[in-house]
């Protein structure tokens, strides 16, 4: 049986990387084994998609320039506080993930009905960026499962919207390359600062790391920004 089937957040935390990082760009390869390996690092994507909290996640992101996605358009997260233990008077914040309802894309070609709505998303790789983007209100995808098998998924709403957009991950796009050149530029110069920023403060904390990566607390952070910001309703793919 399928890891999928009466899924457990099992897996190992990948790194998510950020633009301008060139992984991001590139148009990602086929996959042509359908092994273990591709399983794991399936399961891997699943794990990380779900703690940063994400809705989706594509191979790119996380290092590897194959065409693969996942993606979760329904899970449940609810934040609980409680005191600690050791110490009543500090506020113990955790979540709690359910009804799980994941799914993994390998080489999907789409199929983008006439109809066009404008959402606003967000992402993993562009920390900060909520921009409205148009998109086919309705899909069809053709794609493989983990086992190789070729299967068809017709789409609508967030659904929809979620597989186009990890789908232009695959072919080295991301949501800031649908904008005007002005805003494109804007949001760029932005997350190259934040980066350096990123790194410097790595440098400064973890002696001598140069690698530019949110941790989780970083991504939790954001999020909360966000969902301020908008109104709760961001969610990032
Ligand atoms: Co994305």
């Amino acid at each position: 049986m399928s890891f999928l089937e009466n899924y457990q957040q099992k897996g190992e935390l990948l790194k998510v990387y950020t633009y301008p990082h060139p992984v991001l760009s590139k148009k990602s390869l086929p996959v042509t084994n359908f092994d273990e390996r591709l399983k794991k690092l399936a399961q891997d994507m699943l794990y990380t998609m779900y703690k940063a909290p994400g809705i989706g996640l594509a191979a790119p992101q996380i290092g590897e320039n194959i065409r693969m996605f996942v993606i979760d358009v329904e899970f449940e997260r609810k934040k609980i506080s409680r005191p600690r233990i050791d110490n009543p008077e500090l506020i113990e914040v955790s979540y709690h993930l359910s009804n799980f309802h994941p799914r993994v894309f390998i080489n999907p070609k789409i199929t983008r009905g006439p109809e066009l709505v404008k959402c606003k998303e967000g992402c993993l790789s562009l920390p900060g960026v909520y921009e409205e983007v148009e998109r086919a209100a309705t899909v069809t995808v053709e794609y493989h499962d983990l086992d190789g098998n070729l299967c068809e998924l017709s789409a609508e709403e967030l659904l929809a919207i979620c597989i186009q957009h990890e789908n232009d991950h695959l072919d080295g796009v991301v949501i800031i390359d649908h904008l005007s050149f002005l805003k494109k530029n804007f949001h760029k110069k932005k997350l190259i600062k934040r980066q350096k920023l990123t790194a410097a403060q790595n440098g400064r904390y973890l002696d001598g790391n140069n690698e530019c990566n949110d941790d989780d607390e970083d991504d939790e952070d954001e999020n909360e920004n966000a969902a301020a910001e908008g109104g709760g309703n961001e969610r990032k793919i």
